[in-house]
């Protein structure tokens, strides 16, 4: 199929996920689920040319991510070019790696901008979701951020395990120092996608947590930017995913298969270029997985005749594979949905569950070992 799409604009972010490789075994992860089948890495000097081809094309942010980008020792090598060329940089971290030797380097090497996740506030927790012991580690790292002189930025991801310590997430942000807590609420696909019976909040424990995160902005005006990423589940409505596809995200794989999202490789029936293969500019321009849900001509209905498709542009196109088994449907977390019942009986199904039964069904965390045998057993995704 062509799609007949509109020319957009530059990508205005391009996002190097350096590594798949990762210390930490979060039951969240975005990474794919078979991401172990995918071991191999661009080499530095093909990163660095696919910085120069992103600046080129009009990229003005470079976000450095993995896996954990502080496994690359190439690392200062990048981020040394992307300063050069004039992006602003910004790494994505567990902190782990992140000693103060290797932030004075990094820092000389250019880096505008660290941001650190914690996966909850307290010791237990945050080892617990990671599976490994890092909660001293990331307060210390947070305090050699702080001595670099980098804005603090904490990013937390939100789901029904941690929701309920909210209003210590951001004490413990405040008393660290950070300018920015970012609170974002699960997305389900990846991992979140397999855990998701585990994870979903009640709909009561999101209302408590929106209000104890208004308070403390009323609190703290602008001394802590919060931002509440609000969860699509929960509202009925569909939001415009990676602001719009091919839009203004830009990301290349560990292995340069380029995408306009970092879960767009499990679509079934598009190809992604490769950057070893293919300029950024054919790939951004040109190739049919960009161009595929760019724009609002592929929608059928109800998107089609929606007044809301230039707003949402139809929400994810992941989100719809994952639960409707059709990237081309409209994301059934929209109430106009054919298959919003979808979400509306996970959401009832997750609110009915005791909490004191969560464990009974183990969390799968990510780790190489659950990624080979969940790709092994993989068949069509559903709710
Ligand atoms: Fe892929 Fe939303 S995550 S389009």
């Amino acid at each position: 199929m062509t799609t007949v799409a509109p020319r957009p604009g530059p990508p205005l972010w391009l996002l190097a996920e350096l590594t798949y490789r990762c210390p930490l075994h979060c039951v969240f992860c975005f990474n794919p689920v078979d991401f172990a089948q995918q071991e191999n890495e661009l080499g530095t000097e093909d990163w660095l040319r696919v910085l120069r081809e992103g600046r080129e094309l009009g990229a003005v942010q470079c976000g450095l991510s993995g896996g954990e980008p502080l496994l690359r020792d190439d690392l200062e090598i990048i981020i040394a070019e992307a300063a050069r060329l004039g992006y602003y940089t910004n790494l994505l971290t567990s902190g782990v790696g992140l000693t103060a030797q290797r932030a004075a380097a990094l820092k000389a090497a250019g880096l505008d901008h660290v941001q650190l996740s914690f996966q909850d506030s307290t010791r237990e927790m945050n080892d617990f979701l990671s599976h490994t012991k890092t909660f001293e580690l990331k307060n210390r790292v947070a305090k050699i951020i702080k001595d670099q002189g980098w804005p603090m930025v904490l990013n937390v991801v939100i789901h029904r395990m941690n929701i309920d310590h909210i209003d210590r997430i951001i004490e413990m942000a405040h008393e660290m120092g950070a300018e920015y807590l970012e609170l974002a609420n699960t997305q389900y696909y990846s991992w979140a996608f397999v855990n998701r019976d585990q994870l979903l909040p009640t709909h009561e424990q999101l209302r408590h947590a929106e209000e104890v995160t208004d308070a403390w902005r009323k609190r703290l005006g602008e001394r802590m930017r919060i931002f509440f990423v609000a969860p699509d589940y929960h509202e009925g409505k569909a939001k415009k995913c990676v602001n719009g596809w091919g839009r203004m995200f830009l990301t290349v794989a560990p292995d340069g298969t380029a995408l306009p999202c970092h879960t767009a490789k499990m679509l079934p029936g598009l190809e992604f270029p490769n950057v070893n293969a293919h300029s950024l500019r054919e790939i951004w321009f040109d190739s049919e997985g960009f161009n595929r849900y760019r724009g609002t001509g592929w929608m059928k209905e109800p998107c089609a005749s929606c007044d809301q498709r230039e707003q949402d542009l139809g929400g994810c196109r992941c989100q719809a594979y994952l639960l409707a088994q059709d990237a081309a449907a409209a994301d059934p977390v929209c109430a106009k949905s054919p298959d919003h019942h979808r979400v509306v009986e996970a959401v009832a199904h997750a609110a009915a569950r005791d909490p004191a039964a969560l464990t009974e069904h183990p969390l799968v965390f990510r780790d190489p070992a659950n990624s080979r045998r969940l790709s092994a057993a993989f068949v069509t995704p559903h709710a």
